[in-house]
């Protein structure tokens, strides 16, 4: 059975975070105690419901941002993106919201469920509670329902110039790097990263500097300035790029990005690093 929410639910404002209302086209406007609720004939089945945030700035019925309630049959395993394509597939195909691989690997799909940053992919709707707030990821534009505008992101990753530079050119093409098993233990966290802009979003400070590199963009730095088989050179020139006024000394060390990351990087921990790479390599000419 299916069937679809109208849109003329009453919003209120329910977020009081300046940060977001900023950078959201009246996102804060919408009340999830509002929603409307769409539920199917399910008899003896397992539920869950959904409380799912919903904007679409073209369509003028839908241009006032609210929450709608999807009730989802559940089974053993069920992950918030599966109740989200169930609720597209089954209620409403106007829901966006993007995902990809569905195994934790493309980093697509990061959201804001049930007030924390979480990939929808791994996240199992049992371990959350009834009902479950997904919203888009907050500190970033919404363009529409669950889709925010990541270009901030992907211009900080730019910014540290994120490709490998070693050294030594290889005689040819297909010539190993060779890196020591010690470096490359000590880079390994790092290099999890899948892009999924959750650190940035859960950080006070880029909330506020949205020229901040922030710590997926600092995280690859300290990738490739830990890495041995760069050189001197182009090691001084990443730690000028993250000691840039917008940079890592902008860290407080508020640790949430650390918690929130979906592949356990230590983020504050490389930043941290990175900030102490710096002084050395400033205070060298006492050497
Ligand atoms: S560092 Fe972690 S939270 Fe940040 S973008 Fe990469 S995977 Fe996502
Ligand atoms: S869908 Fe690719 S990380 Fe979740």
């Amino acid at each position: 059975m299916s069937s679809t929410p109208s849109d003329d639910t009453e919003t209120v404002h329910s977020d009081d975070d300046p940060a977001v209302a900023s950078v959201r086209p009246e996102a804060g406007m919408a009340d999830p105690s509002e929603a409307e609720r769409v539920t199917p004939d399910l008899d003896d089945e397992e539920t869950a419901t959904m409380r799912v945030f919903r904007y679409d700035p073209d369509v003028p019925e839908r241009a006032e941002p609210h929450y709608d309630e999807f009730v989802i049959p559940t089974h053993e395993g069920m992950t918030v993106l599966d109740a989200l394509i169930y609720a597209r597939d089954t209620y409403d195909s106007s829901l966006t919201f993007r995902h990809s691989c569905q195994q934790a690997v493309c980093g697509s799909d990061a959201l804001f469920v049930q007030g924390a940053q979480r990939l929808a992919c791994r996240t199992q709707l049992s371990a959350l509670g009834d009902p479950i707030q997904i919203d888009p990821l907050p500190h970033k534009p919404v363009e529409k329902d669950l889709v925010v505008d990541m270009s901030d992101f992907y211009d900080q990753m730019e910014a540290i110039e994120p490709y490998f530079d070693p050294d030594e050119t290889p005689a040819d093409d297909l010539e190993e790097q060779r890196q020591s098993p010690e470096n490359r233990e000590k880079i390994k966290l790092s290099t999890r990263c899948i892009q999924c802009g959750a650190c940035q979003s859960s950080c006070n400070v880029a909330a506020g500097d949205n020229e901040y590199l922030g710590p997926a963009a600092i995280n690859k730095a300290y990738r490739f300035v830990m890495d041995e088989r760069e050189g001197a050179e182009r090691r001084k020139t990443r730690l000028e790029i993250v000691e840039d006024e917008h940079g890592v000394w902008r860290c407080q060390t508020q640790f949430s990005c650390t918690d929130v990351c979906p592949k356990d990087i230590p983020l504050t921990e490389h930043i941290q690093a990175l900030k102490r790479e710096g002084v050395k390599d400033d205070l060298k000419f006492w050497e």
